[in-house]
């Protein structure tokens, strides 16, 4: 439970709000590089923590993330001529180029200045792992771009499920750190009568959490046999990154994870980013199914609107929600709440224990940075950089070795 106060702190997202001004110090996913597939293609509308934008690649392959309104009289952009290095406005031709500046003013008279003196909203990008991540902050903040683990991986070993979650992006996120839903909202029936979705059928851990300087680690450790742990490492990463250990498992050891952005597009709705891969090989067609449960908007085509296509024969005999693909059934479970919740009349047990301290991270971290400080996981000094220690994994242990030795000595081995 949350105060009003604090759920306001935590779930407005614009720039002028608290937690607005948190994120934006963050370099955070802003569309698939696929959405503007090449050069002088057509530029894309990108919402994103409450700002209208557009996103364009110049002629030299360039990435621009403007604001989306004209700055001469405010026509979008979004219409705009993608040419010769700028994006050209259709109503007076004004042209910027992916920095902001004006190059071109044509229907001023020759010799005006009218160009050197206006400058407009651009936003640093950078092409990673198929996404393209953009820095909304104040330039003189502007920290090292994370280079994680999975963005490092071959773009064939990559698949990323884009959608339009319906609600704020906190619901999303508290779904995240939820692993007690995976027994009931996904699971499904087998012919015999037992749920599929775990191999273990353990279904309460021991969950053994550290605070890190970048968010959480969390281990899930599971007794399978008299002297054997089964371990499963996930990870919390500011702002909003829940990366999960999912995933075939070659020789004990996980072939790759998954790592989930929830990016607030506006106060009631977030992208969710799923982004898969494999450390081993490319991903089949098989990998990358999930495409078809959105349309070209990447709007959910079963959503809350005609109730998720809810079945509810299935829901008897086939799987516990009746509604297939465990994305819309987490979009189920999260945009039902409504656009944000009101934490005030939650009731949490000892299972949201993980989500209680997620949020009381944030909160600190919101009001820290409202007291100056630097906000928790930033680096801006490249030879300090050590993102590719942040990562989820499994092992099968003695009951004499610890996780975390375990996991540390793995990393460093890496190195
Ligand atoms: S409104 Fe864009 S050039 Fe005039
Ligand atoms: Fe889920």
């Amino acid at each position: 439970m949350l105060s009003r106060e604090e759920n306001e702190l935590l779930t407005r997202v614009h720039a002028d709000q608290p937690m607005g001004r948190l994120l934006r110090r963050y370099w955070i996913p802003a569309l698939l590089s696929e959405e503007i597939p090449e050069a002088d293609c057509p530029p894309v509308r990108v919402r994103l923590l409450g700002e209208d934008l557009v996103a364009f690649r110049d002629s030299e392959g360039r990435i621009g993330l403007l604001g989306e309104h004209c700055v001469h009289r405010g026509t979008s952009l979004f219409y705009g001529r993608n040419e010769e290095c700028g994006l050209r406005c259709i109503y007076h031709g004004w042209k910027y180029d992916v920095q902001g500046n004006v190059l071109e003013t044509p229907a001023e008279p020759a010799g005006s200045q009218l160009k050197n003196k206006v400058h407009h909203t651009a936003y640093s990008c950078i092409e990673a792992g198929g996404m393209v991540f953009a820095y909304l902050g104040p330039r003189e903040e502007k920290p090292v771009f994370p280079t994680y683990a999975w963005l490092g991986v071959p773009q064939e070993q990559i698949y990323i499920a884009k959608s339009l979650l319906e609600c704020n992006y906190l619901q999303a996120l508290d779904g995240d750190c939820d692993s007690s839903h995976l027994n009931f909202l996904h699971k499904i029936f087998k012919p015999d009568g037992r749920h599929g979705f775990l191999q273990y059928e353990d279904q309460s851990p021991d969950f053994e959490i550290d605070e890190m300087e970048f968010g959480f680690r969390v281990a899930a450790i599971r007794k399978i046999a008299a002297d054997t742990r089964y371990v499963r490492v996930s990870q919390f990463v500011m702002p909003f990154i829940g990366c999960v250990p999912v995933g075939r498992e070659i020789d004990g050891k996980l072939d790759g994870f998954k790592a989930v952005y929830q990016v607030p597009a506006d106060d009631d709705n977030t992208w969710r980013y799923d982004f898969f891969f494999k450390w081993s090989k490319p991903m089949t067609k098989q990998d990358s199914s999930k495409r078809a449960f959105v349309g070209a908007d990447y709007r959910k085509l079963r959503n809350l609107s005609n109730n998720y296509l809810q079945d509810r024969q299935m829901q008897k005999t086939v799987n516990f929600t009746g509604i297939e693909e465990f994305l819309n059934q987490d979009a189920c479970a999260t945009e039902s709440m409504g656009a944000i919740v009101d934490r005030t009349k939650e009731h949490l047990g000892a299972s949201d224990s993980y989500i209680i301290q997620v949020r009381r991270f944030l909160l600190k971290a919101v009001r820290d940075l409202q007291a100056g400080k630097q906000p928790p996981g930033l680096v801006f000094d490249a030879a300090q950089a050590d993102f590719a220690r942040i990562r989820c994994d499994i092992a099968y242990l003695p009951a004499n070795v610890s996780w975390r030795t375990f996991f540390d000595d793995k990393v460093s081995a890496h190195k």
